[in-house]
């Protein structure tokens, strides 16, 4: 039997993509995308779903209110997901809805955790820290998400070294093309297949 998976997404959706792709190529085999939920409707990542066939919903945070994760929850549970990846999902959990689903829960944060993490660093913000900082290397992290912000146990990291002439943007789009788009699928199947 394969893992029933959800994604969670806010925005352009690529490593969703790097999912779905890596899904078709065989990457991922021990489990399936059952579901794609998106806080934003406006997300390219829906669309993105759409066309590969898998079933999205919306849960606008904004609209839901205090109901927002209560929605999630339900969402999933009636779908029977085993694990959640949050690929660009720019909403922290509470507690309530991380112990609900303890060690079911991954995240790929776009640097090497303990550097550049927790709140308030997510997407080209932790580029923008990175490069303000002076470091030579950077990368991605793929981890278990708890109650901490991005401090839930890691799974796969891989650096990045950071060019002279690198913009957050230039340093966003090798980070997610040398890591994240490589270790979100391979650190996927590796937690499937050990549910399996
Ligand atoms: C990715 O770089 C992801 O690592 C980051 O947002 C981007 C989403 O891109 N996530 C975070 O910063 C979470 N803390 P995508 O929608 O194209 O996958």
């Amino acid at each position: 039997m394969k893992i029933n998976i959800a994604v969670l997404v806010s925005g352009g959706g690529t490593n969703l993509q790097a999912l779905i792709d890596s899904q078709n190529s065989g990457i991922i085999k021990s489990g399936e995308i059952k579901l794609v939920i998106s806080n934003n409707p406006d997300a390219f990542a829906l669309i993105r779903a759409k066309n590969a066939n898998i079933d999205t919903l919306v849960c606008n945070k904004k609209e839901l209110g205090d109901k927002f994760e209560d929605s999630l929850i339900k969402a999933l549970e009636k779908n029977n997901i085993d694990i959640i990846v949050l690929a660009g999902f720019m909403c922290i959990l509470s507690e309530k809805f991380t112990s609900h689903f303890a060690n079911r829960i991954i995240n790929v944060h776009p640097s090497l955790i303990p550097s550049f993490c927790g709140k308030g660093f997510y997407g080209l913000r932790v580029h923008e820290a990175a490069l303000e900082y002076g470091v030579k290397v950077t990368g991605a992290t793929v981890h278990f998400v708890n109650e901490i912000p991005d401090g839930g146990k890691i799974i796969m990291q891989k650096a990045v070294y950071i060019n002279e002439d690198d913009t957050p943007e230039s340093l966003q789009k090798r980070v997610m093309q040398e890591a994240e788009w490589k270790i979100l699928p391979e650190a996927l199947e590796k937690v499937c297949k050990e549910l399996n």
